[in-house]
């Protein structure tokens, strides 16, 4: 059976600041869901949160970048955000950049990360969202799970793994996108995936079955938006077991934190700190940036699940890792490399400054 599997999700209304979402927006997405459920557009659904992030993970029957499915999620968000409204939360509708709807809601605000696929036998699936981060914090995470094997074993000793994974990278300046393959072109491909304030994974196929492994949302809202609108808090979906990464090995890289963009402002470096669904509460200096991990195993389209996968306590090390890093990031203020370089800040003062104190600057001798 062919499923398709949605993940869209959306800032719409912070509780407090841009600390949590607030029950009642998620019991007002939920109400909707179920209502699409019931009329039979959706087979199934799941909603959740990361930070202030409303997030509609959905399963249904109609492909990728279906109007109808995106209307569900554009209406749900403008549903909450009539919610978000009344209780005056924060940042209330920040998300929906226009006011009307055109048919899908890629480039109008929200985050979509979507895949149709054949359901197997058996389909386990992990779906990764952060917060107070940008998209290309996952390009280290997927590299890892896909091409390293230090942390996935499965490509050394898993035979129908053993072919590798063809990447495809968006370059999301230019608005140009190259596939390239794992084993072969890594040294190639690292040199694009290591600058991920421009280079993106967007999506993850099995070499030899071509099936995909891998989706992610690539929205850059302060391109998007021309001004800025929050750093894009982007979500993840890695299909695992069998042909793909087992769950353990998708996980594994969230075990050793890395640093990435964000935090507060969307203007800093800070680490990625995994945690349960309940922890993602992002409040020191707004942060640290939060990955949240769920899991799922599909039934005929039916959402199995989920297991908060962060809550095991095996993550435990990791989340003191990151408070370390956080305070030994912290201890820099307003400097590189804590601050980020000029032109990825996502709040700057430097053209009025700049203007302000043109006079006063004069020739070096
Ligand atoms: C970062 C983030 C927060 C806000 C900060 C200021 O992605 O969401 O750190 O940037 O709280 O928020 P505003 O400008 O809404 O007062
Ligand atoms: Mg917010
Ligand atoms: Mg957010």
């Amino acid at each position: 059976m062919r499923v398709t599997l949605s993940v869209i999700k959306a800032d719409i209304g912070g509780y407090v600041g841009h600390s949590e979402c607030h029950p009642d927006v998620i019991a007002c997405a939920k109400e909707k869901l179920e209502e699409a459920k019931k009329s039979k557009l959706l087979i199934d659904y799941c909603v959740t949160k990361c930070g202030d992030d409303l997030q509609l993970i959905m399963t249904h029957k109609r492909g990728e970048e279906d109007e109808k499915i995106h209307r569900l999620a554009w209406d749900t968000f403008v549903a909450g955000t009539k919610v978000a409204k009344k209780l005056k939360l924060h940042g209330a509708g920040q998300d929906l950049l226009t006011d009307a709807f055109s048919g899908n809601v890629k480039g109008m605000g929200p985050g979509v990360a979507e895949m149709e696929f054949e359901e197997r036998e058996a389909e386990s699936i992990i779906i990764f969202m952060a917060d107070k981060t940008a998209a290309g914090s996952w390009n280290m995470p997927l590299y890892k799970i896909f091409a390293d094997p230090f942390n996935t074993i499965g490509l050394v000793i898993a035979p129908n793994m053993h072919c590798g994974f063809a990447f495809e990278v968006h370059d999301v300046k230019e608005h140009k996108k190259i596939t390239l393959n794992a084993p072969d072109e890594i040294y190639d491909m690292l040199i694009f995936l290591g600058a991920p304030g421009r280079f993106v994974i967007k999506s993850i196929y099995h070499r030899e079955t071509k099936n995909i492994g891998a989706v992610s949302s690539t929205q850059k809202l302060s391109f998007l938006a021309g001004r800025y609108v929050g750093k894009d808090d982007p979500v993840c979906i890695v299909r695992c077991q069998g042909e793909f990464p087992a769950v353990g090995e998708a996980l594994e890289p969230f075990a050793s934190p890395i640093l990435v963009m964000g935090w507060m402002r969307g203007s800093h470096m800070g680490p990625l700190m995994p945690v349960s669904v309940a922890d993602s509460t992002p409040s020191r200096f707004d942060g640290p940036p939060r990955v949240i991990a769920l899991g799922f195993q599909l039934a005929r389209g039916k959402l199995v699940g989920p297991r908060d996968m962060f809550e095991d306590k095996a993550f435990d090390l990791a989340r003191v890792k990151a408070n370390e890093m956080a305070d030994l990031m912290r201890r820099h203020g307003p400097f590189e490399p804590h601050r980020l370089p000029l032109d990825e800040m996502e709040y700057t003062t430097m053209p009025g400054v700049m203007k302000k104190l043109s006079e006063r600057f004069v020739e070096l001798e």
